[in-house]
């Protein structure tokens, strides 16, 4: 099999809490990633799914180089980036590029369209020379479905929708090889998020691209990512190819998300079982001992407690080897059938 263009490893990222004014103490630390494995292969699509606050943007972020990691490395094309500087870092950033969430507030209000699509030239002019700008941002415009007419109009000229298609195609100015999109259709309308997708869909084919496509919810991701990694306080707890996931789930965690997906057959929604979770998240500040998830699970026994649950494929069900033998990082993981299982197409 071919090297994955990504793989990530032990990634990181604590912010520290400090006291005092003048003489700054470090008094803990906000564990924001704790522990992050995963591999993109060429041309797939990674979904990563998990509650507000799980750490996935900052996972993007590290991604893109918008935060240096506090440990682990990230591996492009087998090269690990988070210790590259200059002309390296450059090309690397190059190819891999971001498309942020909210399409309000990611676009600068004063700059046309064209000039926010082609700002990324400035800083790799080897890309697109002066000349040979504006002919670049009109193709691209094109590309993402919008009258390359619209140059020289303002962000508020725009929907929401629009607006989207606009951060994709700065996304794509540079033609990177990687698109990480941090929740790219969160902020639009239902109706209009799926047009996002199919174009997100047609762009990956048309470019040969291979994504991250980072979600709150297990519905959106669906049918866009070939894999999914779910992730609850800065770690993925349970990956695998997306029926592994969708139908075949192990972690209590991806169930209890599972069980709360909105279904549109109401057949399947009356004889689906929701999964209440008792509590709140707690506190990246204070994670809990052992199993991270162990506060709200239903399951969780003693073992719980003192034994972290590593990301792997579970002992007990890997002598199944059917699809319930993925990674999952549970002591007791066994398959539950929350959603009833979708007819083959
Ligand atoms: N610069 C920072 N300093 C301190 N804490 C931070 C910083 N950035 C993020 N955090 C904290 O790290 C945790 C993870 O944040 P992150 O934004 O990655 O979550 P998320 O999964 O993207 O959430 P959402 O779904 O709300 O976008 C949160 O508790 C957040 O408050
Ligand atoms: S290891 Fe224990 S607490 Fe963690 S998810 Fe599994 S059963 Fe629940
Ligand atoms: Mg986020």
């Amino acid at each position: 099999m071919a090297e994955p263009i990504l793989q990530v490893s032990g990634l990181v990222k604590h912010y520290p809490l400090t006291t005092g004014i003048l003489f700054k103490k470090q008094v803990g630390a906000v564990k924001a990633v704790d522990g992050v494995d995963f591999e993109l292969e060429q041309g797939e699509t990674l979904g990563i799914v998990g509650e507000s606050g799980c750490g996935k943007s900052t996972v993007a972020k590290m991604l893109v180089n918008l935060e240096k990691p506090t440990a682990g490395s990230i591996k492009y094309k087998g090269e690990d980036i988070t210790t590259l500087s200059g002309k390296a870092l450059r090309t690397v950033r190059r190819n891999i590029q971001m498309v942020f969430q909210d399409p309000y507030t990611s676009l600068n209000p004063r700059m046309t369209v064209g000039d926010i699509i082609g700002e990324p030239y400035d800083i790799h002019p080897e890309v697109a020379p002066k000349g040979d700008r504006r002919r670049k941002v009109q193709e691209l415009l094109d590309v993402v479905g919008l009258n390359p007419e619209y140059i020289n109009r303002y962000p508020h000229q725009f929907s929401g929708g629009q607006r989207q298609r606009i951060g994709i195609a700065r996304g794509l100015a540079l033609r990177p090889e990687i698109i990480v999109a941090d929740e790219p259709v969160s902020a639009l309308d239902v109706s209009i998020q799926a047009q996002v997708i199919n174009l997100l869909d047609r762009l990956q084919n048309d470019f040969d691209l291979s994504y991250i496509f980072i979600a709150h919810d297990l519905s959106i991701v669906r049918h866009i990512s070939d894999r999914v990694g779910v992730m609850y306080l800065g770690r993925i707890v349970e990956i695998g190819k997306d029926a592994e996931i969708y139908d075949h789930p192990t972690h209590p965690y991806t169930q209890a998300l599972l069980s709360a997906v909105p279904l549109p057959d109401p057949e399947a929604r009356e004889n689906r079982e929701r999964i209440i979770l008792a509590g709140d998240v707690p506190s990246p500040t204070n994670i809990p001992s052992g199993c991270r998830f162990r506060t709200r699970c239903w399951k969780a026994q003693d073992r719980c407690v003192h034994e972290v649950p590593l990301l792997a494929v579970p002992p007990h069900l890997r002598l199944l080897e059917g699809p319930q033998a993925h990674d999952s990082a549970c002591h007791f993981a066994e398959e539950k059938q929350v959603v009833p299982a979708e007819e083959p197409e």
